[in-house]
């Protein structure tokens, strides 16, 4: 794939970011996804792509854009999927919260997990500590693999988890193990990279998110050199349809970040809200400020970028929502 595609993936997430940026706090988390997705969906649409949306926003009678299956691009470049959260962290935006972030991931054709919109375990953890993770020790075992592999305490190590009931034996083993915790309220994709990238102050992610979240997560952990593994949980037996319909048979397999993201992937983000991988967009008079991680897994090259926009001259782009 050409190089060149990363400076597009980021307008397209910086896009996303200025349009739902506007929603921070606003209490509407529809209309901040729905903003989001608009621009998003503009931007993608003008790329040198033969583009087809393998994680989106949902069905093709559920989502009027950027649903599974839709063609996107302008059909003559290279046949590449796209998984896309045109703002993870819905509610993070509706209420100010840290973390949200616009999001896209691309491969060569057929190279994402088409994961259905259920929930995934995962675990990742950077390139200090590749090997010794495992999804299915307990949590304190993970923290003390990773302490030993990294050579400091299970005190240095901060471990980040939704903050859920369902990962309350998670928190209580960490605990135990000695390991820090942060528990955020939503958004695991953000701390998931987080986790690949030195000196985030995020060490390990683990716990039960969203499987699309789980692929576009692997993108980034592969271009980063870091390792993720997951598992589809399945509750209800509709969800085993749904799995069927996208090809899975194998319903405990463990997939690794290669295995969710196969070949030579793309990863972009830009931060809405501030967290520990971006800052959020920072409105000026007449323009903003936006920061973006872009990255490609040939490579492993990954460019941090603060864009300055001037909305005069920028087409499309209101001084207000
Ligand atoms: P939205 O952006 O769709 O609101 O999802 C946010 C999110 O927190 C994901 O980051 C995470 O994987 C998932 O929801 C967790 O789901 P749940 O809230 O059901 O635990």
């Amino acid at each position: 794939m050409d190089r060149n595609i990363s400076l597009e993936l980021v307008r397209v997430t910086e896009a996303a970011a200025l349009a739902c940026g506007r929603w921070v706090g606003k209490g509407d988390k529809i209309s901040a996804d729905r903003a989001a997705t608009d621009a998003m969906r503009t931007t993608l649409g003008g790329m040198e792509i033969d583009g087809l949306v393998v994680i989106g926003e949902g069905e093709m009678d559920e989502a009027p854009m950027l649903y599974i299956g839709e063609k996107l691009g302008t059909g003559n470049g290279p046949a590449v999927d796209i998984s896309v959260d045109p703002l993870e962290g819905t509610t993070l935006c509706a209420k100010g919260g840290n973390g949200a972030i616009a999001t896209i991931a691309l491969a060569p054709r057929g190279g994402f997990l088409h994961a259905p919109d259920m929930y995934m375990d995962k675990i990742v953890v950077g390139p200090a500590g590749c090997g010794v993770i495992d999804l299915d020790a307990p949590a304190g075992e993970n923290v003390q693999r990773l302490a030993e592999i990294k050579g400091c305490a299970a005190d240095d190590l901060t471990v980040v988890l939704l903050d859920r009931d369902r990962h309350d034996h998670h928190v209580d083993s960490i605990r135990q193990a000695g390991g820090r915790i942060r528990l955020i309220s939503d958004g695991d994709v953000a701390p998931a990279v987080a986790a690949c990238v030195e000196g985030s102050g995020v060490d390990l992610m683990l716990g039960m998110g969203g499987a699309p979240e789980g692929v576009l997560a692997a993108a980034a952990v592969k271009c980063l050199g870091g390792e993720m593994y997951g598992r589809l949980i399945f509750h209800e037996d509709e969800e085993l349809e749904r799995a069927a319909k996208m090809g899975i048979t194998d319903l405990n397999r463990l997939y690794s970040a290669e295995d969710m993201a196969a070949g030579d992937v793309f990863f972009a983000a830009t931060g809405v809200t501030d967290g520990e991988l971006l800052r959020g967009v920072r409105y000026e008079a007449g323009g903003a400020k936006t920061h973006s991680i872009i990255m490609r897994s040939k490579t492993r090259t990954s460019r941090w970028i603060e864009a300055h926009h001037q909305f005069q001259h920028k087409p499309g782009f209101s001084e207000e929502v």
